[in-house]
């Protein structure tokens, strides 16, 4: 008996222990990606930071906590990941929305008291430090006097040429040359003025130039590369490939190209790469998992998000619009055509007029147009109601919560699979609608 008690109890402990969430490995890296940008040592939107526990939880400022340990729901931080992604308010406030199961873990750590452990701190400060590392040092191969002078007159090239051409910071040899101002006055023979710099060159920028993949073939000399923009240009698969023996690169920008999933599938190599951009480009999703399967530290942009933000903005318009849309089509003043421009709730309905005016009219004295208003809500009401009560396509008694307008009447049916049918063919059920 004893013993069995006991195994009941660590069983529900290492329960209570699988479903505990791990701060530092489970919510701190969504903290790093998603927030730490604007909510961080760097920059302080909203006057947040999100990096470290005391920041999130000030002392003695409690009614200003985000985050409020066991109060999910009660929680500014938790509200704002969770809003549409049209809405205005919705955080990240740039960049793709947090997934379903990022904010689930979110929900729970929140849920189950907010823990931020001493070591907590520690994984942003590393964070940022390897941001700022991979920002600034560079392991570079060392220079002879001869190849810096070869630098020192490559650069003066480019900048005569019109390109910012500069180092990376003071204290490094490491070089970023920017040609994308330029846009289509730069093309291939461009690329040459880079040979030089092949030992420092780090970062190059090519957006909206007129490179082509032939040309391309150039960067393979340039093996020090780690960011590379290529977005806007007419580089498609063939230029891509150049890229495969570019072993150091990171951050590829392929948006608005022509490279597709056989590009993609060239660049299975570059083990260092983490970010790719291929928003507008003929990549497919299934091309874009296929790379990420082999490159698993890589997060691939396709954009869907900027689709999806879009879809939900237009979709917001129009149901807007459709529940601004008036219920009468004949103004209660004058009997004119309405103009849905002009219309007012009122009494439960969304109320038409031709005019400003004639809404005005109306406002000084509804009394006067209750006669009216009392048919339009009944003629409303009645366009609501099915006309008929057998489906005309199953013979079956109607569900009212399958209808579709049909020639100013409102049809109904048992359900949403003849209706479907109806919409796809209304002529077929001619005789069987009501007279
Ligand atoms: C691109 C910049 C950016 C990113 C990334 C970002 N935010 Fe924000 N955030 C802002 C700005 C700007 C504000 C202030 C304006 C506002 O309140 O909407 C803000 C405000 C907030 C506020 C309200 C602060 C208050 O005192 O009420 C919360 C909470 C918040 N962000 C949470 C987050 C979280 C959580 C993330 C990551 C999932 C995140 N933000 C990522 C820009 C950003």
């Amino acid at each position: 008996m004893r013993s069995l008690i006991v195994v009941a109890g660590s069983f529900s402990m290492l329960l209570a222990q699988e479903t505990k969430i791990d701060f530092v490995k489970q919510i701190a890296p969504i903290l790093i990606q998603h927030c730490v940008e604007c909510h961080g040592a760097k920059e302080q939107e909203g006057e947040l930071r999100l990096d470290r526990r005391e920041f999130v939880f000030v002392d003695g400022k409690q009614d200003e906590w985000v985050v409020l340990p066991g109060k999910p729901d009660d929680s500014e931080f938790l509200r704002r990941v969770q809003l549409p992604a049209s809405d205005d308010d919705v955080m990240p406030a740039e960049g793709e929305p947090l997934r379903k199961e990022q904010i689930d873990l979110l929900r729970q750590w929140i849920a189950a008291g907010a823990d931020w452990p001493a070591d907590g701190d520690q994984v942003f400060i590393a964070a940022e430090a390897a941001i700022e590392k991979s920002r600034i040092k560079f392991e570079l191969p060392a220079l002879d006097d001869a190849a810096k002078a070869k630098v020192e007159a490559a650069l003066t090239a480019l900048k005569t040429r019109g390109a910012v051409a500069q180092r990376v910071a003071a204290d490094t040899d490491a070089v970023d040359v920017n040609f994308s101002l330029l846009r289509e006055q730069v093309g291939d023979q461009d690329l040459a003025l880079l040979a030089d710099l092949a030992p420092v060159l780090v970062w190059l920028n090519l957006s909206r130039t007129a490179v082509t993949d032939a040309g391309l073939e150039r960067l393979t000399g340039l093996p020090e590369l780690r960011r590379l923009h290529l977005a806007g240009t007419a580089i498609g698969d063939a230029g891509v490939r150049h890229l495969r023996g570019l072993g150091k690169l990171e951050y590829l920008n392929l948006y608005g190209s022509k490279v597709g999933d056989a590009g993609l599938e060239a660049l299975g190599g570059l083990s260092a790469l983490r970010k790719l951009y291929v928003w507008e480009t003929p990549v497919t999703e299934a091309g874009a998992k296929a790379l990420g399967s082999k490159l698993a530290a890589l997060v691939i942009d396709r954009g869907e998000y900027v689709t999806a933000r879009l879809q939900a903005a237009e979709q917001e318009i129009a149901d807007r619009q459709a529940r601004n849309k008036p219920v009468n089509t004949v103004c209660p003043v004058s009997d004119k055509p309405v103009d849905p421009a002009h219309a007012i709730d009122h009494d439960g309905i969304r109320l038409g007029f031709c005019c400003g005016k004639c809404l005005a009219s109306f406002q000084k004295d509804p009394a006067a147009y209750a006669a009216k208003v009392a048919e339009i809500k009944a003629a409303a009401a009645a366009a609501q109601k099915p006309a008929n009560e057998i489906c005309p396509v199953s013979g079956k008694p109607v569900d009212p919560a399958h209808t579709v307008e049909h020639a100013g009447k409102r049809i109904a049916f048992c359900c949403g699979n003849c209706l479907a049918k109806f919409v796809a063919d209304p002529a077929a059920y001619a005789d069987k609608l009501p007279k």
